[in-house]
């Protein structure tokens, strides 16, 4: 599927723009002059979405769980002039390593890296000064939570691969970010037992991620003060403290 330039507007392209931060970053590109294709699986809801956000907006249904999904999102990331890309799909389960089915540890890696990358590869190779790619990872991405094994390593690897690729281009004038937000309030999860002040809202992770891309002197974002301090703590103290003190959690 090949998207012709319908105006003058960039493009950005959103995954998992359904909901979530997702649908944030869609609505506050929009909002910013931006044309948005949003991408998720299901048609119903991104057909919603892009209807409220205007008109020129489009969106494409693929499950980026799937080589076929990723596969249809990097021919259309090939074929159309995308300026931005917002890699945000992602996917989380918590439970003990063990008694949580492979195949969702599969989806997890899958989704958060595997698509991540692919799409990260077909973008960057078409790239040019000016444009971005924005990653968003977790704060997990600097301490493994144990119920939250394998999602904290695919945020570990998202942080790493994008400082890498920030690294890379750095001199190119092609701008490469990852976001690593802290908790906030989603449909997935909501986190309703959580202190009220350590819970962000979506629109706050936009505008900390949108503020330091178009800074761009750094390779990651962590939005909130609190994130921020967990995050140096995580990098400061003995890496046997941090463990233990998020097993404790
Ligand atoms: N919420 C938090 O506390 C938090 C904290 C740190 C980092 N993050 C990260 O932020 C990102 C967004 O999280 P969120 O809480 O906003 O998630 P969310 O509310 O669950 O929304 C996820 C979005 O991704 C889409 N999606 C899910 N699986 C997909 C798949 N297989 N293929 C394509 N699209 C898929 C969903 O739409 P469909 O179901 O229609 O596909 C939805 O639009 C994730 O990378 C997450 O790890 C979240």
């Amino acid at each position: 599927m090949t998207i012709p330039p319908a105006d003058q507007r960039p493009t950005a392209l959103v995954t998992g723009a359904g909901a979530g931060i997702g649908r944030a970053f869609a609505r506050r590109l929009a909002q910013d002059g931006y044309r948005v294709i949003a991408v998720a699986r299901d048609p119903d809801r991104l057909r919603t979405l892009t209807a409220r956000l205007g008109p020129g907006h489009e969106h494409l249904a693929a499950d980026l769980a799937t080589g076929d999904g990723v596969r249809r999102t990097a021919e259309l990331i090939a074929g159309t002039r995308v300026h931005l890309l917002v890699n945000n799909a992602g996917t989380a389960a918590t439970g003990p390593f063990t008694t949580t089915p492979l195949e969702r540890a599969q989806e997890m890696l899958q989704l958060n890296c595997h698509a991540l990358t692919a799409l990260s590869h077909a973008f960057l190779a078409r790239a040019r000064p000016g444009d971005a790619l924005l990653n968003v990872s977790s704060t997990l991405a600097y301490a493994p939570k144990p119920d939250l094994a394998v999602y904290s390593a695919t945020k570990a690897y998202t942080t790493s691969l994008t400082e890498a690729l920030w690294a890379a281009h750095r001199t190119s004038g092609i701008r490469v970010l990852a976001v690593c937000p802290g908790m906030t309030a989603t449909d997935s999860q909501p986190h309703r037992d959580a202190p009220a002040a350590l819970v962000h809202t979506p629109d706050q992770v936009v505008t900390a991620a949108l503020r330091a891309l178009r800074r761009g002197d750094r390779p990651t974002a962590v939005p909130g003060a609190a994130n921020r301090l967990f995050a140096l703590a995580a990098r400061i103290l003995p890496r046997r403290r941090t463990l233990s003190a998020l097993a404790r959690d």
